[in-house]
């Protein structure tokens, strides 16, 4: 599928295996979704543009090339996408930060949002949406509709697992946004988590239940 990618990096894979692990207590699994968030952005944004500028090394006068600009944004679906955001922010550290809230309406079920705030304007940046579950796709779809009304333009979504499902409506649904996925997991069960998958990533990552 055009513009998905799946990270086959052994560290990747081995970091996802301890995360699966019930008995993986909070502290770890938080580092571990952070360490993974930052070994995924290394590739998810290995084509972020670059520009030649002027630098004096101790030797003598260069042409080298830098980041172009300061234009990232990073915007967790609250409340698990949040503990992927200081992985990536590791990498681009003058990356600026939104968020979006979504509920579920419990009779249509269709997502809704409730709280969304994006750095200003978003119309130039490159927009790395954050979730650590791919599960249907509903949230996805809905959050990356919401920043495309915003004016958002250039999309990324990273995910650490997905499920098959999940993977198919989100491309569907924004063939142009370019997703990343740590793991594909086997399917959904009846209460849509994702099997083998981690259980709830948020509740995992706060250490609620
Ligand atoms: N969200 C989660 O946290 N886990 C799943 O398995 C599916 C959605």
């Amino acid at each position: 599928m055009e513009n998905v990618t799946y990270i086959d990096h052994p560290l990747v894979q081995h970091k996802i295996s301890m995360l699966r692990k019930k008995t993986t207590g909070t502290n770890e699994f938080r580092t571990l979704v952070e360490e993974i968030a930052t070994l995924m952005g290394y590739e998810a944004l290995r084509d972020l543009p670059l520009e030649d500028v002027e630098v004096e090394t101790p030797i003598e006068t260069c042409m080298t090339p830098m980041l172009a600009g300061k234009k990232l944004a990073i915007v967790p679906i609250l409340r698990a996408g949040l503990g992927m955001v200081n992985g990536v922010l590791s990498l681009v550290p003058s990356a600026k930060i939104g968020h979006i809230g979504l509920y579920r309406d419990e009779e249509t079920h269709e997502p809704h949002e409730y709280f969304c705030k994006l750095p200003n304007p978003i119309e130039q940046r490159t927009i790395v949406v954050t979730d650590p579950m791919l599960a249907t796709g509903g949230s996805a779809v809905a959050a990356i509709d919401f920043i495309k009304q915003h004016g958002g333009k250039h999309i990324k979504f990273m995910c650490i697992i997905a499920a098959p499902e999940g993977v198919k409506r989100l491309h569907e649904a924004h063939p142009d946004v370019q997703i990343y996925v740590g793991h594909l997991d086997r399917e959904l069960n009846e209460n849509a988590y994702i099997c083998p998958g981690l259980g709830d990533a948020g509740d995992r990552i706060f250490g609620t239940k």
